[in-house]
């Protein structure tokens, strides 16, 4: 991997075994964008924008001639103001009130490694080898203003990890409106659009779209990265596929409010630009300031999807998910929440962790009603003391009878939030989000902490970590159950509270930080509502995600392969619950239930006491099939074969790094009368080798390239097979 620049052509060239980046500067040091994609060995300058005099496309002050107009240029960070007239990646309101700035290029500077981001989550390196990052000065000479453009190419991977800087030199504030993390002009080409979108128990739902003329916002104004638009995009070839084709990914590494803006314009380019959202937006920066924005992930593909989420996967397993967590295998769980609610005891909790322990069950996590006298979700939250008399014996006693039983024992908190019937909203009713005089929504029946202040991190992190401190606790999940109403701070002034929302992250954050530093050995979940904030800023902090509250294994199949496409298979909480679903009342086989909780982290969400023997049986069949091929599951290779989002009919696989073993799923969800023969082929495999296939020796060039019949015999609703293969 280098980056090197050409002072001939004025290009910057970040290159790697996979991808090349090239910027370059134009003759009025505008920094324009030139290329992203599959590696170019030596560019030679010739590939540059054609100077053109067109009627109605202005020319900057100080160009030479009428062919240079910002108009058409693909800009690498646009602005607004000297006549592009695209949407900008930055609006800044200066002091005499113009949103004028022209930024040009000043300087730039090679970096070894890739410096952390501050107070932001980001992608990391271990060693100072395993990346290089580019960092371009641009300056608006009047204003005192510079914006610094930090690109990071890591060895072995297709990516090009890009955040922005604002720097104030001058001696007034300045109000920043927007300001993306990247901008990318893709030339005249088709597009497609497929993005992540959904709501409560239904998230990340695949919508592939063409691009046409016109701009479309991708973006969230809810407080958090969403159940309804995850901050991920991919911009794709309209012939890619899961297995050929270019395919560019952008992902913020963000969990609050983010937008994408794509436009097509009439020349037939596309501009992406991705960060923060700007709906309500303001941030004074102040003389001698500094503003970071979060960082986008733009991963580059020339096989289509699967391998782009591959290079998304291993990625954040190496360089985003860190800790005593870091590509380890994850253990099952028993979770009572579908068991029991908030009616459990120390009784009805043993009993589960008794049949947990035969079940071979690794965990049991004791989930929401266990503190402050909450029994129902009116109460309590802000109150994180344990209520006394529920569990008998106490939680302290509970976690040494489940360790004794050799299980691990989580527990469930939801920091961010307090009920109004709680005594910390009693003494600090301003505490919450909310405008003086105005009422606040409710949402889930709770109020939303406003983690902008200092005071009230404070108070919950002594609250949580007084618990974690006396009770011996291997695991947390960290819930988020509302979205953001009334955003507003009563500690800040009038000018500053566009800020609100963005400081609640930086809060968040910085509690984070501060409790994973502390307590390294306690394994983190995230959730919000399921799948509320499933994004790769919080998989910096807490490596799984509660994937969605819907539970149910045909739902289930959409929401794992929508997830997939940018998030890693260890990251995915996925559980096993009762029939009928709680969610869609849908009846599935404990079979196709496992086979689609097993392609994820499995856990199991029921009262385990209930279950017959038979029902028993198999889970401990599960349970055994899943430890022994768990490494695989979690952290194999992970390829879509067939989608739900286009059929009746799902199939994905994985595979070892080494390619000696796979395990396949197949799941139909309707049975059909003299139904299609369906046939399947693998991918993955090494061709010249044979391996151990349903009972039989076949190689892997047949496997791949002939397949096998699915057995017509799969009839019935929601039925699934599996298979596994071992190299011979
Ligand atoms: C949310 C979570 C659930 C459960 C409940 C508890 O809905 O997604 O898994 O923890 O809260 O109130």
């Amino acid at each position: 991997m280098t980056i090197f620049f050409d002072k001939k052509t004025k290009t910057f060239h970040l290159q790697n075994a996979q991808i090349s980046y090239l910027l370059g500067i134009e003759e009025n040091n505008s920094l324009v964008h030139l290329y992203f994609g599959k590696k170019i060995k030596n560019y030679s300058g010739n590939y540059r924008y054609p100077r053109t005099d067109r009627s109605f496309s202005p020319n900057p002050p100080d160009a030479s001639d009428r062919l240079l107009s910002l108009d058409t240029l693909p800009l690498e960070f646009p602005g607004n103001g000297f006549g592009d007239f695209r949407e900008p990646a930055y609006n800044l309101k200066l002091k005499n009130g113009s949103r004028i700035t022209d930024f040009r290029y000043d300087s730039y500077k090679i970096i070894a490694g890739k410096p952390t981001l501050e107070g932001l989550p980001a992608l990391y390196v271990e060693a100072e080898n395993e990346a290089e990052t580019l960092v371009v000065t641009l300056k608006d000479t009047l204003s005192k203003l510079q914006l610094k453009l930090s690109y990071t190419i890591y060895k072995g991977f297709a990516v090009i990890a890009r955040s922005t800087q604002l720097v104030n030199d001058s001696q007034d504030s300045v109000e920043v409106n927007r300001l993306a993390s990247q901008s990318i002009d893709f030339p005249n080409r088709e597009l497609d659009l497929i993005h992540l979108n959904g709501s409560w128990a239904k998230e990340r739902q695949l919508t592939r779209e063409k691009v046409n003329t016109g701009i479309k916002v991708l973006d969230s104004k809810r407080g958090s990265s969403s159940h309804h638009q995850n901050p991920f995009v991919a911009l794709v070839d309209p012939t890619t596929t899961e297995f050929q084709g270019d395919a560019y990914g952008i992902n913020l590494v963000y969990s609050g409010n983010h937008e994408t803006v794509i436009q097509k314009d009439p020349y037939d380019q596309t501009r992406v630009i991705t960060g923060l959202n700007s709906f309500n937006f303001s941030w004074q920066l102040g003389a001698g300031e500094t503003f970071q924005t979060p960082e986008a992930v733009m991963v580059y593909s020339s096989n289509g999807l699967n391998e782009l989420s591959h290079t998304y996967h291993d990625l954040y397993n190496h360089h985003l998910i860190r800790g005593e967590a870091k590509l380890k295998e994850r253990p099952t769980l028993i979770n009572n929440w579908e068991a029991t609610y908030f009616d459990f005891n120390e009784e009805k909790v043993m009993k589960i962790v008794e049949e947990a322990k035969a079940l071979g069950i690794e965990m049991f996590v004791l989930d929401d009603g266990w503190f402050g006298g909450r029994e129902d979700d009116f109460t309590s939250l802000g109150d994180w003391t344990e209520t006394e008399g529920k569990i008998a014996c106490g939680l302290e006693n509970l976690s040494q009878k489940i360790h004794e039983k050799g299980l691990k024992f989580g527990i469930w908190f939801e920091p961010e939030m307090i009920s109004e019937d709680s005594d910390l909203f009693r003494a600090h009713p301003d505490w919450a989000l909310g405008v003086p005089g105005r009422g606040r929504s409710l949402g889930r029946n709770q109020f939303v902490l406003d983690f902008s202040r200092q005071d009230v991190r404070d108070n919950i992190y002594q609250q949580m970590t007084s618990i974690l401190d006396r009770i011996p606790i291997d695991y947390v999940k960290w819930d988020m159950n509302r979205n953001m109403t009334e955003v507003y701070s009563v500690l800040l002034d009038s000018e500053n509270q566009g800020e609100v929302s963005h400081r609640y992250m930086l809060g968040l954050y910085e509690f984070l930080e501060k409790l994973v530093t502390n307590y390294p050995e306690i394994l983190f979940e995230s959730c919000s509502g399921g799948g509320g904030r499933f994004d790769a800023g919080l998989l910096y902090y807490m490596p799984q995600t509660w994937t969605s509250d819907n539970t149910d294994a045909v739902a289930r199949l959409k929401i794992q392969y929508g997830t997939s496409l940018a998030y890693p298979i260890s990251s995915m909480g996925a559980h096993v619950s009762a029939i009928p679903n709680h969610q869609t009342e849908r009846k599935t086989s404990l079979a196709t239930r496992g086979n689609v909780a097993m392609s994820g982290v499995l856990g199991y969400e029921l009262d385990l006491t209930q279950l017959s023997t038979e029902e028993k049986k198999e889970i401990k069949e599960q349970v055994n099939f899943y430890k022994q091929h768990r490494q695989l599951l979690q952290f194999g290779t992970f390829y879509r074969l067939k989608s739900p989002f286009e059929g009746n009919d799902t199939a994905w696989m994985f595979v070892s790094k080494n390619q000696e073993e796979a395990m396949v799923f197949y799941y139909r969800v309707l049975t059909e009368a003299s139904a299609p023969l369906t046939t399947l082929k693998l991918v993955g495999l090494l061709e010249d080798e044979n391996y151990e296939f349903d009972g039989k020796m076949i190689a892997g060039d047949e496997l791949m390239n002939i397949g096998f019949y699915i057995n017509p015999e799969l009839s019935g609703d929601y039925v699934s097979q599996r298979f596994y293969l071992r190299k011979v």
